[in-house]
């Protein structure tokens, strides 16, 4: 694998200066756009006249931000619109440049897909925006602060951005639960968007219930049949169809009661990434054996590649301590001890998941490694680093390697993962 990465629905900037406009990049090609109009031209005004970031075209009375904090004596500071340029961040002059009757402000009001049809005829900017509208996100203004969009929003909008950064290299995604709170039409975009990622080579675990995203998968892992110390043994396991006929299989259960009410049969809602399911695949797997990472009792699986996976049982079953903690866990490690020691301190320990090995992390078509571990289980989170992140680590030293984080952890702890190179 090229890269391990975990998506899910922490913040995607901390700042309200980020938003889907920066985070996806299209502001970029925006900015160059503007500032070739032929108003620009003539005014001399630059790139950067059109940044909220930078001094020169933005309003200086509130630094670009649009709104100022007003410190209350006894009471949270609250933030207003700033008075000068009433919240719109650039200066009046800024404004009067304008492509197709709007000015970079109205630009940054838009929705995505308002600006995918006033930007058709600019691939550079138009393509990032129908990746958003395709995932579900058509709805969400340019300039809406990255620190306001809710969590499937967020982990949405990361996703979208795997999507148009990464056409060839082949990618381990981990997600957990990415369905949480969104609608059923949501849940459809979003396994479009997983089948793309499969398309395009990668492989995608997911950790869920929901059952419309378990019918798309190519291969299911039930966990179960309990949380807890009654939980982390295989249930069932391969494709939906075979989950179903699996006796003692709850979620087998529940796949032949939809089935019952739907009548006309189980139709997922897209089309299988992998004809005639993993056994098929099975010559390219990642696969797991003596997994012990907290309640898992010493199980056996294993994970089609350039396949859709979905770990699904009972909450406190152990979906999330294998997906993360010990997949997810094991390829970061290999990636940190790929490094240079110096490179490694700033990257975190190189904890072993409890499992006896894990094989068909590398890039196919080399021999597979094996590890044997049994040191006590890694403490849950990072999500990925890259490996643009940790050369920088080695470059800054003790800034180390928070730089872009496209990843949040699970349990809100940091940043960055890995991008294992070899495993
Ligand atoms: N860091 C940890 N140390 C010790 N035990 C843990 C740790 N994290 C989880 N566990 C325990 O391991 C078991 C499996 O937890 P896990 O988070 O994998 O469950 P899950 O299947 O993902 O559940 P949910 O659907 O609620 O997210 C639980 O009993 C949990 O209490
Ligand atoms: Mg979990
Ligand atoms: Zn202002």
């Amino acid at each position: 694998m090229k890269d391990v990465v975990t998506v899910d629905g922490s913040p995607i900037g901390r700042t309200p200066r980020s938003n889907p406009a920066t985070y996806t990049g299209v502001l970029t090609p925006i900015r160059d756009l503007f500032a070739a109009l032929p108003e620009a031209k003539m005014r001399g005004y630059g790139k950067s006249r059109f940044s909220f970031n930078v001094a020169g075209g933005r309003c200086e009375a509130c630094g670009g931000g649009g709104a100022k904090l007003v410190e209350l004596q006894f009471l949270a500071p609250v933030t207003v619109p700033c008075e000068e340029c009433g919240g719109h961040r650039f200066q009046a002059e800024t404004l009067e440049v304008h492509y197709k009757g709007k000015s970079i402000a109205d630009v940054l009001a838009m929705t995505a897909e308002e600006a995918l049809e006033l930007f058709r005829d600019h691939p550079k900017i138009a393509r990032p925006l129908e990746v958003l509208v395709e995932i579900g996100l058509a709805y969400v203004t340019l300039g809406q602060p990255s620190t306001t969009l809710s969590g499937g929003e967020a982990q949405r909008m990361k996703l979208a951005t795997e999507l148009q950064r990464r056409p060839g290299g082949q990618a381990l995604y981990l997600l957990d639960e990415p369905t949480t709170g969104l609608h059923l039409a949501d849940v459809a975009r979003l396994v479009a968007a997983f089948q793309k990622l499969v398309d395009l080579g990668h492989t995608v675990v997911v950790v869920e219930h929901n059952l419309d995203l378990l019918l798309a998968a190519d291969h299911v892992i039930e966990l179960g049949p309990e949380g807890g110390a009654e939980g982390g043994r295989l249930v069932a396991e391969g494709t939906p169809e075979a989950i179903e006929r699996t006796k003692g299989s709850p979620t087998g259960e529940v796949l032949r009661a939809l089935r019952r009410s739907r009548a006309g049969g189980l139709a997922a809602p897209v089309e299988r990434t992998v004809p005639g399911g993993p056994r098929q695949a099975a010559a390219s797997a990642i696969s797991i054996r003596g997994a012990r990472t907290h309640n898992l009792q010493g199980i056996d699986v294993d994970v089609p590649r350039d396949a859709l996976t979905v770990v699904t049982g009972p909450s406190g079953s152990g979906k999330s301590s294998l997906a993360l903690d010990t997949i997810y866990t094991e390829g970061r490690r290999r990636f940190v001890e790929s490094l240079s020691t110096y490179a490694r301190q700033f990257l975190g320990t190189k904890d072993r998941p409890p499992v006896d090995r894990i094989d068909g992390l590398r890039r196919r078509r080399r021999s597979t490694t094996t590890c044997a571990c049994s040191s006590p289980a890694p403490g849950r989170g990072i999500a990925r680093t890259t490996a643009r992140s940790s050369r920088r680590a080695t470059r800054a030293g003790s800034r180390g390697a928070s730089s872009r984080s496209s990843t949040g952890a699970r349990a809100g702890s940091s940043r960055r993962s890995r991008s294992p190179r070899r495993s």
